[in-house]
């Protein structure tokens, strides 16, 4: 890995934002440059903002960019949460045409989870770790000791009918003003299914609403350990800086955990 700086930018549904990140302690080491989202945020519209945060910095390093979506060799083929022309787009080879700095792109909850197995509450932890975030969608990040399992999509599982994000996403609640309480009972329900079909060994919980967590956590009724993120908002921007400077093929990211047993 490399020393200097790194850079990461996390493209979600309101805003796009970037810093510096200094991998040694997965701190930012400027101020975090946010700009919100294009509307509609459609793949040559979010470049050119990327183009705009890059340039704030006056970067001209490799990038990581998050999208939400799944991403496979840079080419995006979901949309769930952002413009569906990003569907087949290659987002590597867009923007790094625009910005003029190798890109590489990941998942958001992906690159989240890579930055709290490195950094935050999953560092030196083992075994399966599903790692969700929660916002306008549910994200995932699945590490099977210390090895990330990219785009798993746990959010759209079918649950009651619906996409288990349409059900248990942060949304219901800072959007829709869902009684948290409820939302909570929810969110359990969606966790012990997961408990049930994959048996992980932790769930880290991540996005914006995890600043709540000691308000609510009694209510999730788990068996399986659950923490809250520690990276919070930065989380994305992290993994992004980690994974663009990556040297090893997008794929997976190895985090290297301590073996705890
Ligand atoms: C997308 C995921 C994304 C999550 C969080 C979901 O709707 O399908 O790829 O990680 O939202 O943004």
């Amino acid at each position: 890995m490399t020393s200097g700086p790194l850079y990461g930018v996390d493209v979600g549904g309101t805003c796009i934002k970037g810093a510096l990140v200094d991998p040694a302690t997965g701190h930012l080491t400027t101020k975090r440059h946010r700009i919100p989202t294009p509307q509609p945020s459609t793949p040559e519209a979010v470049a050119h903002t990327v183009e705009e945060i890059v340039r704030h910095f006056s970067w001209r390093g490799p990038i990581g960019v998050t999208v939400p979506g799944v991403v496979r060799e840079g080419v995006v083929s979901t949309a769930a949460n952002i413009d569906d022309a990003w569907i087949g787009t290659d987002a590597a080879q867009l923007l790094t045409s625009v910005t003029g700095c190798p890109a590489r792109v990941l998942n958001d909850a992906d690159a989240a989870g890579i930055a709290e197995m490195v950094y935050g509450a999953g560092a030196g932890r083992s075994g399966l770790v599903v790692m969700l975030t929660f916002g306008t969608g549910i994200g995932s990040a699945v590490f099977y000791k210390g090895e990330l399992i990219p785009n798993t999509e746990l959010g759209h599982l079918e649950f009651h009918g619906m996409a288990a994000e349409r059900y248990a996403a942060a949304r219901n609640v800072e959007r829709d003003d869902m009684d948290l309480t409820v939302w909570s009972r929810r969110v359990g329900e969606y966790l012990r299914y997961l408990e049930r079909v994959l048996t992980p060994d932790l769930f880290l919980f991540g996005g914006g609403i995890s600043k709540r967590f000691s308000q609510f956590s009694r209510v999730l009724d788990v068996a399986t350990p659950v923490l809250a993120a520690e990276l919070r908002n930065n989380a994305g921007i992290v993994g992004a800086a980690l994974a663009g400077g990556d040297t090893e093929p997008a794929r997976g990211h190895r985090t290297g955990p301590k073996e705890t047993g």
